[in-house]
């Protein structure tokens, strides 16, 4: 699999501050990569390393094969990005700073950026100025997505959008997907992390502590059972890989282990079971987790 971007033992001092301790991770071609973690975890200063905004103290960082300090002109004729806080410029209108991003761009696809002023119901005549949040949020987004690029970085993306228009981006976003596009998204959202990513990357102090698919990551946790059986339910308490253990009559409730899921089925049975209910943790889950320490 062709590597869009590769990020290896990122680190980044702001003073005596350490930003980024030692950050690595990959966006294969076609991929969605969810980048998540607490406030002030790095995201933003990854995401504004790659773009050679700010410049590493160590780690080597490319995309599309080249350095993002050094070859960052080039690498940026094929990338689009939008921050959590678009700024733009006031005096102009929404639709002329629109296609002052796409010239910027070698042009991009004037059918689609109709389509989506129309989509993400932007007026495009309004000057900067008086745009709300969202509305500049949105006027970022619709530059973004009319240029063609190879690799879209979303820091944040949709910060200041109603849900409507959310669920609007994530259409959008599942298009250029379905095109074979590589795709960056750090949003502290989880449920758009949970529709659209491939692979999860979660950041923690500047570190990266976990990284995979949705289902390696919840295979690393717990699910919740509710198991009702025909015999005692108590001997389920003993089984390797069943925690928090709650009982009434011969309904229990408990966290399995997912690792553990098949022999814990198979005693279960041994009771007969009357009800299996088994559900996997959410993202959420997995987040808190991680946020909690
Ligand atoms: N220019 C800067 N000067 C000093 N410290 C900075 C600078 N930029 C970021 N930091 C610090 O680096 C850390 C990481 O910040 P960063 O913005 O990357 O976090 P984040 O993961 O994007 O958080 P959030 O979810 O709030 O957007 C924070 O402690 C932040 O205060
Ligand atoms: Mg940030």
């Amino acid at each position: 699999m062709k590597k869009i971007v590769k990020v290896q033992g990122l680190q980044k001092m702001f003073g005596k501050f350490q930003a980024l301790r030692n950050v690595t991770f990959t966006v294969d071609a076609g991929e969605v990569v969810g980048f998540i973690g607490p406030n002030g975890a790095g995201k933003s200063t990854t995401i504004r390393t790659l773009l050679g905004i700010i410049k590493r103290d160590a780690g080597t960082a490319e995309i599309f094969d080249k350095d993002v300090w050094k070859d960052s002109l080039e690498i940026h004729k094929r990338i689009s990005y939008v921050p959590g806080d678009v700024a733009l410029w006031g005096s102009l209108t929404g639709g002329e700073i629109i296609d002052l991003f796409m010239k910027l761009h070698g042009g991009g696809d004037k059918q689609k950026r109709d389509y989506l002023i129309n989509r993400f119901e932007l007026d495009p005549k309004k000057k900067a100025k008086g745009y709300s949040k969202g509305n500049r949020q949105k006027v970022g987004l619709i530059a973004a997505l009319s240029i063609d690029s190879d690799l879209y970085i979303f820091d944040e993306p949709t910060s200041g959008l109603d849900p409507l228009m959310e669920a609007i981006f994530q259409e959008e976003v599942e298009k250029i997907k379905d095109a074979g596009k590589s795709i960056l998204l750090s949003s502290h959202i989880l449920s758009e992390v949970e529709r659209l990513a491939d692979k999860v990357v979660i950041i923690r102090q500047g570190e990266i502590v976990e990284t995979g698919t949705l289902d390696e990551l919840r295979h690393l946790t717990r699910s919740t059972v509710n198991l009702e059986t025909e015999g005692d339910v108590t001997h389920m308490a003993s089984v390797n890989g069943v925690l928090d253990f709650e009982q009434k009559d011969n309904q229990a409730t408990f966290s399995a282990d997912n690792q553990h899921l098949s022999d814990i089925l198979s005693e279960a049975s041994k009771l007969g079971v009357k009800k299996f209910e088994s559900a996997p943790p959410t993202l959420e889950d997995l987040f808190m987790r991680h946020y909690e320490g």
